[in-house]
């Protein structure tokens, strides 16, 4: 198979990628293509590795100190979308669900209720249940995008009695790869400041935009957001889930209560997380830019692998991340559709059913993998949906 030398996805053999300690290349047998975990196959961009490098010359493995990550986020927030959070509004966490979890028990307490949008990132709920707060559904309409009236009885029902309540949103959103739009945005904070409801935003996906595509909004730069949150990490753009940090933001209506969080949330992140979040900010743009090319790409041949091999799946190509979010539902396959790729072509993918309602029939594929992987993991569906 020619690969585009352009290509960053195409860099690392399969044997290579294969003595990987991670998650994604060790949580199935070597006969299965792992295309289920947010995970990249990419080389780390030379700026994180020059800070590593330095950090571990200098033995500089000690505990994270100073505003660096909050002030290189500030900076990168204003160069790709025109808006400067206060780095002094912000506060150390470890990853973003620690954020998330956190930011929750700020604003809600045990027994609240806190408004999600299925299907949606299975730590979702898995995480709001875990500490005690009850989930409300606010599902994605028919057309992928937030259903604002389902919002409004959402976060109604969250706040009946006058209860504590906090609506968690993914923007970008995980599964979907939907791009919330500002006046969507604008939407959602005005009805949930009616109801009393506080807004906490997941922005982990925010630098993945595809290249042409709708751009993204910062919810806290949006009229009406001040009280809410949001949570961000360098990790999923830059491939660096496991050198933990990432930062819970307040808006100016919510910096005080931000300011309450316990001195121990801010324990969890690592100081080689700090420094390696720092760096790709600071220095890794020229990656993040040559990486969006390269999902781009990876996108495209995505879609025509599917026309090609699997016409009758459907999709709606992603507007950020790098996650396809595939109805399988005319397939004709049975209950599970990634159970059925897993036992059959030994493809790993999301388990749809696992996003919550609307989850059933699809399958989450990552996309973030060489052309080969990707060729011979969709050649694998459709042989096994052929048999
Ligand atoms: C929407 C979303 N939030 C959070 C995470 C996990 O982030 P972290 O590892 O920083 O908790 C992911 C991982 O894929 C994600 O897709």
């Amino acid at each position: 198979m020619p690969t585009d030398p352009a290509q960053p996805f195409d860099r690392l053999s399969l044997d290579a990628l294969r003595r990987r300690q991670s998650l994604k290349w060790r949580a199935y047998p070597p006969d299965v293509l792992p295309l289920f975990v947010a995970e990249m196959d990419t080389l780390p961009a030379p700026a994180v590795r020059a800070a590593l490098d330095e950090a571990l010359d200098l033995g500089d493995t000690g505990y994270p100190w100073g505003p660096g990550y909050a002030e290189a986020y500030a900076d990168a927030a204003q160069a790709a979308w025109g808006w400067r959070p206060d780095p002094a509004a912000t506060a150390l966490v470890a990853d973003v669900m620690t954020g998330v979890v956190e930011v929750l028990a700020l604003v809600t307490g045990p027994g609240d209720a806190v408004v999600i949008v299925p299907p949606v990132y299975p730590p979702f709920a898995g995480f709001v249940t875990h500490t005690g707060r009850r989930l409300v559904e606010a599902p994605l309409g028919v057309d992928g995008r937030l259903d604002l009236d389902a919002l409004e009885r959402a976060c109604a029902d969250a706040a009946a009695g006058g209860r504590r309540a906090a609506l968690l949103l993914a923007s970008p959103h995980n599964p979907t790869g939907t791009v919330h739009t500002a006046a969507e945005l604008a939407a959602v904070a005005a009805l949930a400041e009616r109801h009393g409801v506080r807004v906490v935003v997941d922005e982990i996906h925010a630098p993945l935009t595809r290249v042409d595509g709708p751009a993204f909004t910062p919810y806290l730069a949006v009229p009406g957001a001040e009280r809410g949150f949001v949570v961000f990490s360098a990790s999923k753009a830059w491939n660096l889930a496991g050198l933990k940090a990432a930062l819970a933001v307040a808006g100016p209506g919510a910096a005080a209560e931000l300011a309450a969080m316990p001195e121990v949330v801010g324990h969890g992140a690592s100081s080689l997380g700090v420094l390696a979040h720092t760096a790709a900010l600071r220095g890794g743009q020229e990656w993040l830019a040559e990486h969006r090319a390269g999902l781009d790409a990876q996108q495209r041949l995505l879609g025509r692998l599917l026309a090609e091999h699997l016409p009758a799946l459907r999709w709606t190509p992603p507007q950020a991340t790098y996650l396809a979010w595939l109805d399988c539902r005319a397939l004709d396959l049975p209950a599970d559709p990634a159970a059925f790729f897993l036992e059959h072509a030994r493809v790993a993918l999301g388990v749809g059913p696992d996003f919550g309602t609307g989850g059933a029939g699809h399958v989450r594929l990552n996309f973030a993998t060489s052309t080969a992987v990707l060729t011979e993991a969709v050649e694998r569906m459709a042989a096994a949906v052929g048999r």
